[in-house]
């Protein structure tokens, strides 16, 4: 897809739609209103009446097949007191999903007058969600069903700050990529998308981002004593990995962040197996480990100032006839052993020993992303991710870096009841304990796996992928924790990219 910055008027951009944003409860502005004029009251007459309030992604089409840009889509942006620059990923989103559809290939957006001085965020935000509109979740089908194919878009600049727009734009690919990028690896079957083929993928994006990457195959994980991942490969014939990738954008520091993602690439349960219904959508359980392949390209190519490393525990969960048993107990790379109660809660198991060598590598701060417990699918619905944390800075310092983004996270505690429900009588951990705080108990089990570490832990479960689509995406695989984890980065290194746009957003907010 092509972006262009373009200082043309509205009403002389050549392209297969104009997209124009709404306010509800506004009279018309910018854009829109230069546009109705052109067009003898044409917006005037949706906006005027039911047909377009202007809540966040509704939207209208207008056609004007005699002027440059043919058709004007007209999308809303709700509330002005309420917006928020990620509306605008949704706004993008929202209309290339709508004019994709119908076969338009060539999109120019107006920005609303409300982005005066965060011109950056802004840009970055419809770049991000134009490409994810786009996204072809049609690739296994023969006669694929309206596929889009998105070649172009233009932003058009009138009164605002085009350098900023084409920083920001920039950013924007590449976030967007990445986001695109998690998304597809959760979208592809766990027949396709096997540890072994997890760790390609990682491979291609690592060299196209310039980072180090190394992948540990069950032989080296033995070695090293990783008892409890390979556990949970044990019932099936894929072989587990270990991917590790490195970025060094601050190499005369000693301080590493990493990020550690659960790459279940299929969890029928093992042994405690799951019932049919919906088991399906547990391809979708490496969604963490992806997120964290995806930030990580992202984050070779952004070249925030610091070091970042991402690591993936990838395996099946499969009831093979070597699978690991309720009962059995395994020993993690630290040396801490571990009660096998339920085969379903392996997540934590392959996290613990992922958790370990992200700080046998020497990490000093800790982020894992995980489609961890059921129980945060109730606690929270699919509205937000829970963030559990043993160091309060680090976790105030993540959710002011998140809040931009349009992810949602919700800080959740860690109490020493938690970690008590986790022991075992007879090894150091039990990897499931009752119904109670299901989210929080599987918490404190990885927190047994961190010691002093800094460290956050988010559970996604609820979030990395969804079974309704929406307006602005796809129903399937979201892309969280991607863009969290970039904006983490970015902020850390206290340079480009969020940091800017999260200021921006912030005056933006304010500005008002
Ligand atoms: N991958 C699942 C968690 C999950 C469930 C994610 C539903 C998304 C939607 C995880 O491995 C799991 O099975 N967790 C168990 C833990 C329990 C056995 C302690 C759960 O939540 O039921
Ligand atoms: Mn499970
Ligand atoms: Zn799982």
């Amino acid at each position: 897809m092509q972006v262009r910055i373009a200082a043309d008027a509205p009403s002389s951009v050549q392209t297969g739609a104009l997209v124009v944003p709404i306010f509800s409860k506004e009279s018309m502005q910018g854009a829109a209103q230069a546009l109705d004029t052109e067009l003898g009251g044409a917006l005037a007459d949706i906006t005027g009446g039911e047909e377009l309030k202007g809540s966040l992604c509704e939207l209208a089409l207008v056609h004007a097949k005699d002027k440059p840009y043919r058709r004007v889509l007209a999308v809303g942006l709700g509330e002005k007191a309420k917006f928020e620059p990620y509306m605008l990923a949704r706004y993008a989103g929202a209309a290339v999903r709508h004019l994709g559809k119908r076969g338009i290939k060539d999109i120019a957006f107006a920005l609303p007058e409300v982005v005066k001085g965060a011109e950056a965020a802004a840009a970055s935000f419809i770049v991000e969600g134009a490409l994810n509109g786009a996204i072809d979740t049609t690739i296994y089908q023969n006669e694929p069903d309206r596929a889009i194919s998105l070649e172009k878009i233009t932003i058009l600049s009138e009164g605002l700050d085009k350098a900023a727009l084409e920083q920001g734009a920039k950013r924007g690919e590449i976030l967007g990529e990445a986001v695109l990028a998690a998304r597809r690896m959760a979208l592809t079957p766990a027949n396709d998308m096997t540890p072994t083929h997890m760790a390609q993928r990682a491979t291609e994006l690592a060299k196209e981002a310039g980072l180090e990457i190394d992948v540990l195959d069950e032989k080296r994980m033995q070695e090293l004593g990783m008892g409890s991942l390979l556990g949970v490969s044990r019932g099936s014939d894929e072989e587990a990995k270990m991917i590790v990738l490195t970025y060094k954008g601050d190499p005369s520091s000693d301080s590493m962040l990493a990020l550690v993602g659960k790459g279940l690439t299929f969890d029928s349960g093992g042994i405690s197996i799951k019932p049919a219904e919906n088991m399906h959508e547990m391809k979708y359980d490496m969604s963490g480990g992806a997120g964290v392949i995806a930030a990580m390209s992202a984050i070779g190519r952004l070249k925030p100032k610091l070091n970042v490393m991402g690591v993936v525990p990838a395996s099946e969960n499969l009831p093979g006839h070597r699978a690991m048993k309720p009962g059995d107990i395994l020993r993690a790379m630290n040396g801490k052993t571990i009660e096998v109660i339920n085969t379903d809660a392996e997540g934590r198991l392959i996290l613990a020993d992922g958790l370990c060598y992200a700080r046998k590598l020497g990490a000093t701060k800790i982020v894992d992303a995980a489609t961890l417990t059921g129980a945060c699918v109730v606690a929270l619905g699919h509205a937000a991710s829970a963030a559990l944390s043993n160091d309060d800075a680090f976790l105030e310092q993540f959710l002011a870096a998140a809040k931009p983004t349009g992810e949602r996270y919700w800080h959740m505690p860690l109490y020493e009841d938690y970690s008590t429900a986790v022991k075992s009588e007879i090894a150091d951990l039990r990897n499931s304990t009752g119904r109670p705080a299901g989210t929080l108990t599987a918490g404190a089990f990885l927190k047994a796996f961190v010691e002093d570490t800094p460290w956050i832990h988010l559970d996604v479960a609820g979030t990395a992928y969804l079974d309704t689509e929406s307006a602005w995406q796809a129903k399937g695989p979201t892309g969280t924790p991607v863009r969290a984890f970039v904006a983490l980065a970015e902020a850390l290194a206290g340079d480009s990219g969020s940091a800017k746009a999260s200021s921006n957003g912030a005056a933006l907010t304010g500005v008002r």
